[in-house]
């Protein structure tokens, strides 16, 4: 049987944040810990590049859509390796020609099935613009409450849903025009044809969460809507076959990316093998187009159905929304330079189980659990022993106590199962367990002090702590390969599988000398996370306004000034960073490292006259002082504001 596993595929029109993370890290561990137990697994992911998102970004960064998209794709690839993340043929795309083939294919073939109908449809459009607009991009009053500026799919203050066209003054994001109805022909997919093959397989025992098996019942009470898979001009996606300006809509294509990327690293029969196992891990937030709209298009057009929808819950931090206006909204890259990644890799894996709960990220429980358990309890087997075996055993190891090891290799023989169904939280508490019962046969037996032991028991006690600790590390591989992997190196064990995890050290074998194998964690570097807002990187993506309010003395305390750029250049060694010489006038010259990189060309930034925030604290980053922050704006992507007309240092207010 093989495997494979694909997390969704993220919209590439803002970094990568922890959230994306939370996803990708749980569907790494099950990768890793699939492949230790010997399975063949293939491993999928890449950009969902299409929608009128990713489209308008683009044409704001004043580059080709398709140009857009590859240079996140690097970004991503780069970011999700420093977190232990390698996709087989690297982190792909749905803008592909393999891609468009397949989505093609799967239309034809809901077409001869009489999936597919045309209709005419009648939708907001914004004259000025001249596109039609989705939800997100029209706002008004709340047709309900009243509430002013809400969204055209949602009122964020009474929560009620509606269609755009109940809004009321609607207006376009876009241009702030009235939009106008106009009518236009759609295609849709009659996801009603499958509703009985549907039930079937959602009551399929594993398939699907009990939580999400009983909330989609309500979907079936009230009957599946029929889904309207195309979009007019402008838009970034694939035309479908035989029109000239209608596309397949995003969320079309982007599934199907997970058959074509299947294809490009080798794995197309998967998709056609009835035992095949394919588990996509996703969020919650996007249940309905897994659970609904994929397995009919598969059904549809023949191809294996997912054995597993692995849905997780969101991740919230120190118990709030993730929010840029708290400052709680942080970025992947951000995280790396503070903290250790496989720091993240370890929580996550203690918060993560089979369950679709939100995840909260605490600071002080993170620092907790890392600095108490994983380095004072786990790595501490190893540092504690390494030294003393080096100090009066030449390094060596020799026998184990059989009890202990008969302990532990009980507790042992249980994770791999965990790890299968995805419960990393109860692999976490079993081998702390064991890391427990080695710390407290360590302190009871006390191997350092001659005068309770003969030098031959205190070898066999040092002996079995370490192989404690190298059980535990290698129980917690797929949770820390890097530092699997420095351990593997130091205790000359070979690659650590679940098959020889238990087998005893070499007694001829000298260890290598110990080196740190985790650094504990500092709170105040996690502080800063949130503290001090990241100013390398592009302004997060959108779909959030700003905070609470302020007064004018708050604002007040920040120095926007008018500054003139004298020069802007690439930095080398970073693809995110301008680095920026500033004339600020009365204030002199400043040098400031901005994160307008891909969408800035430096060239264009000189002579400019931008917006500087003069009194943020200096900060000191991998490539020198950066001495305040150019102000962007943008959704997603970012575009320098310009103060023209301004002189080099007149306060902006
Ligand atoms: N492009 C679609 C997925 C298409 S799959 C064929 C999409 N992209 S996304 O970038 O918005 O989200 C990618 C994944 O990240 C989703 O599974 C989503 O649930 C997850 N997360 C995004 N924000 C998250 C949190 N704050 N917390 C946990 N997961 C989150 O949806
Ligand atoms: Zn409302």
């Amino acid at each position: 049987m093989k495997y494979l596993v694909t997390p969704a595929l993220p919209y590439v029109n803002g970094p990568l944040h922890l959230g994306h993370l939370l996803e990708n890290i749980q569907a790494n561990i099950f990768v890793r810990a699939l492949r230790m137990a010997g399975e063949e697994v293939l491993y999928v992911c890449g950009a969902d590049s299409h929608g009128t998102p990713i489209e308008i970004s683009a044409a704001q960064a004043g580059v080709a859509p398709a140009d857009y998209v590859q240079s996140w794709q690097g970004v991503y690839q780069k970011c999700f390796a420093r977190f232990g993340i390698e996709f087989d043929n690297g982190f792909g795309s749905t803008h592909t020609d393999l891609n468009k083939k397949h989505a093609e294919l799967i239309f034809e073939r809901l077409k001869k099935a009489g999936d597919i109908t045309v209709k005419e449809v009648d939708q907001l459009f914004d004259p000025k613009a001249g596109r039609f607009l989705p939800d997100r991009l029209i706002r008004g009053e709340c047709p309900k409450c009243g509430a002013q500026d809400q969204y055209g799919d949602s009122c964020e203050k009474c929560g009620s849903t509606y269609r755009p066209t109940e809004l009321k003054n609607p207006k376009s994001t876009l241009s702030g025009e009235t939009p106008v109805l106009k009518s236009s022909k759609h295609y849709f997919f009659e996801l009603s044809h499958y509703t009985d093959k549907l039930k079937a397989w959602v009551k399929k025992p594993g398939v699907l969460q009990p939580e999400i098996q009983n909330s989609l019942k309500l979907w079936f009470e009230d009957g599946l809507k029929d889904w309207d898979i195309s979009r007019d001009a402008p838009y970034f996606g694939f035309l479908i076959p035989g029109e000239k300006d209608k596309y397949f809509y995003v969320w079309l294509d982007a599934p199907v990316g997970y058959i074509s990327l299947s294809e490009a690293a080798g794995g197309l029969d998967l998709w056609s093998q009835p035992d095949t196992q394919i588990i996509h891990f996703i969020g919650k937030d996007i249940t309905y187009f897994h659970a609904l709209f994929w397995p009919a298009m598969l059904m549809g057009a023949g191809y294996t159905l997912p054995a597993q929808i692995a849905i997780h819950g969101m991740l919230t931090i120190n118990g709030e929304k993730m929010s840029k206006s708290r400052g709680t909204f942080i970025l992947a890259d951000k995280f790396t330079e503070c903290v250790n990644p496989e720091a993240l890799r370890y929580y996550f894996a203690c918060k993560l189980s089979n369950g679709i709960e939100d995840i909260d990220l605490s600071f002080e429980d993170f620092v907790g659990r890392v600095n108490a358990d994983l380095v004072n309890k786990i790595v501490n087997l190893i540092s504690r022993t390494v030294p003393l075996l080096h100090k009066n055993y030449a390094g060596k190891p020799t026998q184990i106590a059989p009890d202990l090891a008969a302990e532990i290799a009980v507790l042992a023989r249980q994770v791999e199962p965990n790890y299968r169904t995805r419960d990393t939280q109860q692999v976490v508490k079993d081998v702390v367990l064991i890391a427990d019962l080695a710390n407290k046969y360590l302190q009871d037996l006390s191997p350092w002090d001659a005068k309770k032991n003969t030098p031959e028991q205190a070898h066999e006690q040092l002996s079995t702590a370490l192989w404690a600790g190298k059980v535990c590390i290698g129980l917690l591989k797929p949770i820390l390969p890097e530092v699997a992997l420095q351990t593997e190196k130091m205790l000359h064990v070979g690659e650590l599988n679940f098959k020889n995890i238990l087998d005893p050290l070499d007694a001829n074998r000298q260890l290598e000398a110990y080196s740190r194998l985790f650094e504990r964690i500092d709170m105040k570097k996690i502080e800063d996370l949130t503290l001090n807002p990241s100013p390398q990187t592009p302004s997060p993506v959108a779909g959030e306004g700003a905070g609470g309010e302020v007064s004018i003395n708050d604002f007040m305390k920040i120095d926007l000034r008018a500054a003139q750029v004298l020069d802007a250049k690439t930095v080398e060694g970073s693809d995110k960073l301008i680095s920026v010489n500033l004339d600020v006038g009365p204030l002199g010259k400043r040098h400031v490292f901005s994160g307008l990189r891909p969408h800035v060309k430096p060239e264009e930034l000189v002579g400019k006259m931008v917006v500087l925030v003069a009194n943020l604290a200096p900060r000191k980053m991998k490539f020198g002082v950066s001495e305040g922050m150019i102000c962007a704006a943008g959704e997603s992507v970012p575009h320098v504001i310009l103060a023209e007309g301004s002189q080099p240092g007149e306060r902006i207010h």
